[in-house]
C-alpha cells in the first residue's frame, strides 16, 4: 500500500522530519519559507495530510477552498487560533494539536519573563552590553522582589499548572481564574477566583495561560488593567490577541504596571515597535516552546496523531 502523502509546512526538528520520511511520502520545506493561503489551497490538491504551525492561517475562506484530497491537518502547536475549526468541521477535515508536551518549556519562558521583568534583566543586560554601566549604588537598578508575592494565573490548564508549580518554588502565593475549579489535589493550595475581576485585585504578578478565542480576545484592556494592584507586573506567553496593546502601553506609561514580560504580540513576527522605547517591557520573539526537547516532542505528537488517523483510529488530540 502506498504511503500517505504529507506536507510539512515549516522546517521541523531533524528527528521529526526523519520519522516523517520513514512513514510518509513527505514534502518538506528546507528553506522554511512561509506559505500563503493560495499555497495552502494549491498544496491541498497534492497531499492527504498537512503538518502546519501556528504561522499558517486556515481562515474560513482558505478552509472552504481546500481540496477533498486533504483528510487531516495535524498541527505542530497547542494553540489553534490560526484554524477556523467550524470551517474544518463543515468540510469534514480532521484537526489535531499538540497539548501537554510544551507545558514545561512554555512555563520556563513565562518564569524567565516574570523574573526578568521584576528584576530589570533586559535593561541591565543592555546597559552592560553597551558599555554604559558606569555606576553602582544601593539605589541603582532596584526592582521588585518575587518571593512572597501573589501570582494570578489566568487559565489553569496544563501550562498554567506547571507555572503554578514553578511559582511555588519561588515562594509565591498562587491565585487563579479558570472556567472550572481544579480538584484540591491539582490546586495544591492555590486560591480559586470564579471571576477574573476578583483574581486581578489579588495579582501582584499576572500570567496569561489561556487560549485566544472570541471570548478571551482583548481580555486585558484598560478596564481590567485598572483592577490590578498599582505596580503589578504582567506576563504573556499565551497569545498576543489576549491583550489590548494600546492599553498595556498606557498602563506602563502611567506607572500602573511596573513592568511586563511578553513572548506574544498582536502582530507576529515583528511585535509592537511602540514597546521598544520602554526598557521595563522585556520581550521575546514567541519562543515559549522553542527547546530541542520540546520541538522533538511536538513533532512526534503531531506524527502520533497522523499515525492513529491513517491506522483508522481516533487521534488522541482530535479537535474536529
Ligand atoms: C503553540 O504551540 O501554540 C505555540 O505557541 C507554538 O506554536
Amino acid at each position: 500500500m502506498s504511503k500517505p502523502r504529507l506536507w510539512i509546512t515549516r522546517k521541523l526538528s531533524a528527528n521529526t522530519e526523519a520519522r516523517a520520511q520513514r512513514d510518509y511520502e513527505v514534502v518538506l520545506n528546507p528553506s522554511d519559507t512561509l506559505s500563503t493561503a493560495d499555497d495552502i489551497v494549491r498544496m491541498s490538491r497534492d497531499v492527504d495530510a498537512i503538518i502546519p504551525c501556528h504561522s499558517e492561517h486556515f481562515d474560513h475562506d482558505t478552509v472552504s477552498r481546500l481540496d477533498a484530497r486533504l483528510k487531516i491537518v495535524a498541527n505542530h502547536s497547542v494553540g489553534v487560533d490560526h484554524c477556523n475549526l467550524d470551517a474544518f468541521k463543515q468540510k469534514g477535515i480532521c484537526v489535531t494539536n499538540t497539548p501537554d508536551v510544551l507545558s514545561d518549556a512554555t512555563a520556563e519562558i513565562a518564569m524567565l519573563l516574570l523574573l526578568g521583568a521584576a528584576r530589570r534583566a533586559a535593561e541591565g543586560d543592555a546597559m552592560v552590553r553597551s558599555g554604559s554601566w558606569d555606576t553602582w549604588s544601593p539605589s541603582f537598578m532596584v526592582g521588585t522582589q518575587v518571593s512572597g508575592k501573589r501570582i494570578g494565573i489566568v487559565g489553569m490548564g496544563r501550562v498554567g499548572q506547571v507555572m503554578a508549580k514553578r511559582a511555588r518554588g519561588f515562594d509565591m502565593q498562587v491565585h487563579y481564574h479558570s472556567r472550572t475549579q481544579l480538584q484540591p489535589e491539582q490546586e495544591q493550595g492555590a486560591t480559586y477566583h470564579a471571576n477574573l475581576e476578583s483574581l486581578l485585585q489579588n495579582a501582584d504578578f499576572l500570567s496569561l495561560h489561556c487560549p485566544a478565542t472570541e471570548h478571551t480576545k482583548g481580555l486585558i484592556n484598560a478596564e481590567t488593567l485598572a483592577l490590578l494592584p498599582d505596580g503589578a507586573i504582567l506576563v504573556n506567553t499565551a497569545r498576543g490577541a489576549l491583550i489590548d496593546e494600546a492599553a498595556l502601553l498606557h498602563a506602563i506609561d502611567s506607572g500602573k504596571l511596573a513592568a511586563a514580560g511578553l513572548d506574544c504580540f498582536v502582530t507576529e513576527p515583528g511585535g509592537n515597535p511602540s514597546f521598544a522605547a520602554h526598557n521595563n517591557i522585556m520581550m521575546l520573539p514567541h519562543i515559549g516552546s522553542a527547546t530541542f526537547e520540546t520541538r522533538d516532542a511536538m513533532g512526534f505528537r503531531a506524527l502520533d496523531n497522523l499515525d492513529a488517523f491513517f491506522a483508522g483510529k481516533q487521534p488522541i488530540d482530535r479537535l474536529v
